[in-house]
């Protein structure tokens, strides 16, 4: 079966065996099928790159469902199916007067896979909402919940992309919203200035929800016309002495303090001034509006990707002296 309609890149490998999660009895059955068969689980598929035929029983998660869980006046817990649509879901807590999501409007992906990378856009990541998530931990056969600490986030990192790689299967996750009171972030980039464009004085979680999804619309192509996986790679985070530096020489440059010592430079500025950005190669490309986006114009080869991606690394690095290294789980 050829996974193509379910990765976001559109990247046309085969699955050796394929079979849908549509529930927790059926995660359970898979583990005790005869003779152990290798697994591989894909769920959204919109942060991964695929670079071969998947040698395995490939699973895809398509546990559905979302319900509240517990609310007061202010507050309300949602529980939220791993195999949910990231941005119906969102699009769902707006219309219930949710508040805590709208800045995450349009996302691609499944909502299972949100904690993995601690999914983040304009001013907000997933971990600022989260509340806990549920696995199901492959070597016990048992569900065991993960509190915010135990997920460990950082900028699109957790527990899961470290030691808990290979090791879980998320299956639902818990989110805390506000029914009132809504705390807006519109602090980041261009949020404002859409919402003066709009005509928007005292904005609602909806306008910034419309805002966030009319930026991301200009700037990132939309992987159901354009094959994409998000920005590709992380954006590069180095010392202070070595930004003093980098800031000699490219006063320019955006850039942002993380921390007294850290500083972020936007991955997209660098590839852009490599002169890459809107270079298409055969199928693989790097997306006008946005040199941190890798792009398929239709049938490129995760491989062709990968090595246009690693060309792109090794110009930076080159140039900058600055390492970038990519955000996508590329399965080699
Ligand atoms: N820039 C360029 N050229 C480019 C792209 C960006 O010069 O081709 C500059 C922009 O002018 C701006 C800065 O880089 O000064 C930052 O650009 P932008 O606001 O588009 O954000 P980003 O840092 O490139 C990150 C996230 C995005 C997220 C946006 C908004 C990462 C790896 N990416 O991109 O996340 O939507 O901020 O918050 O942190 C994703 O993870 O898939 C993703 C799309």
């Amino acid at each position: 079966k050829s996974l193509k309609p379910y990765n976001t890149f559109g990247i046309d490998v085969k699955a050796q065996v394929f079979c849908e999660i549509n529930s927790l009895e059926d995660l359970r059955a898979v583990y005790q099928i005869e003779g152990h068969p290798k697994k591989f689980f894909i769920s959204g598929g919109s942060n991964m790159l695929l670079t071969r035929d998947i040698d395995a029983l490939v699973l895809h998660i398509n546990l559905k469902g979302i319900e509240v869980v517990s609310e007061d006046d202010d507050e309300v817990v949602i529980k939220v199916m791993a195999g949910e649509n990231w941005h119906a879901m969102v699009l769902w807590s707006l219309e219930q007067g949710y508040g805590g999501l709208e800045n995450l409007s349009l996302i691609p992906g499944n909502t299972g896979t949100a904690p993995i990378q601690n999914i983040g856009a304009y001013g907000v990541e997933l971990k600022d909402v989260f509340r806990s998530c549920e696995a199901f931990d492959i070597k016990a056969q048992a569900i065991r919940t993960f509190t915010k600490e135990e997920c460990q986030f950082g900028y699109r990192d957790s527990y899961f992309k470290n030691e808990g790689k290979g090791e879980y299967v998320i299956i639902s996750v818990c989110l805390k919203l506000t029914k009132k009171n809504h705390r807006l972030n519109t602090s980041y980039g261009s949020i404002e200035e859409e919402l003066k464009n709009n005509a928007v004085i005292l904005p609602t979680i909806k306008d910034v929800s419309e805002a966030v999804i009319a930026i991301r619309k200009r700037k990132l192509p939309d992987p159901k016309e354009l094959g994409n996986s998000g920005s590709f790679f992380k954006n590069p985070v180095i010392s202070a002495s070595k930004f003093r530096t980098f800031m000699k020489h490219h006063p320019e440059a955006p850039h942002y303090k993380v921390s007294e010592n850290d500083y972020k430079i936007p991955a997209g500025w660098l590839i852009e001034q490599c002169g890459f950005k809107g270079k298409r190669f055969g199928d693989a490309g790097v997306h006008k509006n946005q040199a941190l986006v890798l792009v398929n114009y239709g049938s490129a080869t995760g491989l062709e990707i990968l090595n246009l991606a690693t060309k792109i690394m090794k110009t930076v690095e080159q140039r900058f002296g600055i390492e970038i290294i990519p955000e996508v789980n590329i399965i080699k």
